[in-house]
């Protein structure tokens, strides 16, 4: 058992909102069956997660991995005290979702014009239009509402995002209600200090969360730099899968083993089991036929 070496300025818990089953499955070309899908929730619940984002209630041809949302939530083994929330672009998809009775739900903005398009057939404004009944309407039914803006740092069309930009879109959707905000560097782009400038640009650390997919290798590094600057949730994904099918050049997220083994290394506590966690993503791995990209994942499993 390795030591931990603390650094000063950091949290002493950090919350890792695990997107395994929604961001790293949403972009695989096979599709999982859903039994198999509820194994995987099953066993990162088995892990220590208190939060696992589990499905998106899209359009089943917009994102077909996760057309069988349905059946299943129907199949899910909700354990106490643990969260279960799910994607939901608009109305269509919050009927879907209250249907399953669940208690939390994501919206997604875009803070690119052409992104909004790509990703929700919507401009940057009339984006709003869709998701502001939407909120209204959780919050009424008493479901909380976490919010995600995607290409935070950059997009393959239009290049580095203005911070003023983003945080113009962000501060919108904490306006409505939404509990939370994801800031999701959705193709990897950003660097340490770009984070820090655009987390201190909200000034409302303590409602942010990061979601950084790791195409450049900097996930890690930009994680540290939301720690140094008060973020206290991070967004990873069992094993690194992950992307987004409407932004090719969008790898996998942040890996949770990776994540986890940096922060157990810092002495920061998170609940979870790393041991457990390189076990699903050695079993996902054989399921879905190719290694984990996680670094932390092909180490510990060489014993
Ligand atoms: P649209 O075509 O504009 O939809 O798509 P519409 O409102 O015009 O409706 C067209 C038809 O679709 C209607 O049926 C609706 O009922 C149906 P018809 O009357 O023609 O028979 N429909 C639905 N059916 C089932 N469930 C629904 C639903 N909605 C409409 N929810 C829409 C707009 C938003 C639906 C579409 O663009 C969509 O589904 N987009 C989702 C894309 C997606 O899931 N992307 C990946 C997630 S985002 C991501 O990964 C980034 C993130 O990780 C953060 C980061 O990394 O930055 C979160
Ligand atoms: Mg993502």
């Amino acid at each position: 058992m390795r030591r931990p070496y603390p650094m000063e300025g950091l949290p002493q818990h950090v919350t890792v909102y695990e997107v395994g089953p929604r961001d790293g499955l949403q972009n695989e070309p096979a599709t999982v069956p859903a039994e198999v899908k509820a194994e995987f929730i099953s066993r990162l619940a088995d892990a220590g997660h208190k939060v696992i984002e589990a499905t998106s209630f899209v359009h089943p041809r917009w994102v077909p991995q996760l057309a069988d949302a349905d059946e299943l939530l129907g199949r899910l083994d909700r354990r106490p005290g643990v969260r279960y929330p799910v994607l939901v672009p608009n109305e269509r998809g919050l009927d879907r979702a209250l249907a399953h009775g669940v208690a939390e739900i994501a919206v997604f903005a875009s803070a690119t014009e052409t992104f909004a398009a790509k990703n929700l057939n919507r401009s940057l404004e009339s984006q709003f239009d869709m998701f502001e009944p939407v909120v209204a309407r959780a919050l009424e039914a008493g479901v909380r509402v976490r919010a995600y803006v995607s290409m935070c740092f950059g997009d393959p069309w239009e290049g580095p995002t203005p911070v003023s930009q983003v945080v113009s879109v962000g501060r919108r959707l904490l306006g409505l209600g939404c509990y939370e905000l994801s800031l999701g560097d959705t193709i990897g782009v950003a660097t340490p200090g770009h984070v820090t400038e655009l987390i201190e640009a909200f000034d409302a650390t303590d409602r942010l969360a990061v979601h950084f997919h790791d195409t450049y290798g900097q996930a890690l590094a930009n994680t540290l730099a939301a720690l140094q600057a008060g973020v206290t949730t991070v967004d990873a994904s069992t094993g690194g899968i992950g992307g987004c099918p409407y932004a090719e050049s969008a790898t996998g997220n942040l890996a949770t083993e990776d994540l986890v083994w940096m922060l157990h290394g810092l002495g920061i506590e998170t609940g979870l089991d790393l041991d457990r966690l390189v076990a699903t993503s050695t079993w996902l791995a054989g399921l879905l036929g190719r290694p984990s990209p996680s670094r932390v994942v092909q180490a510990l499993s060489k014993g």
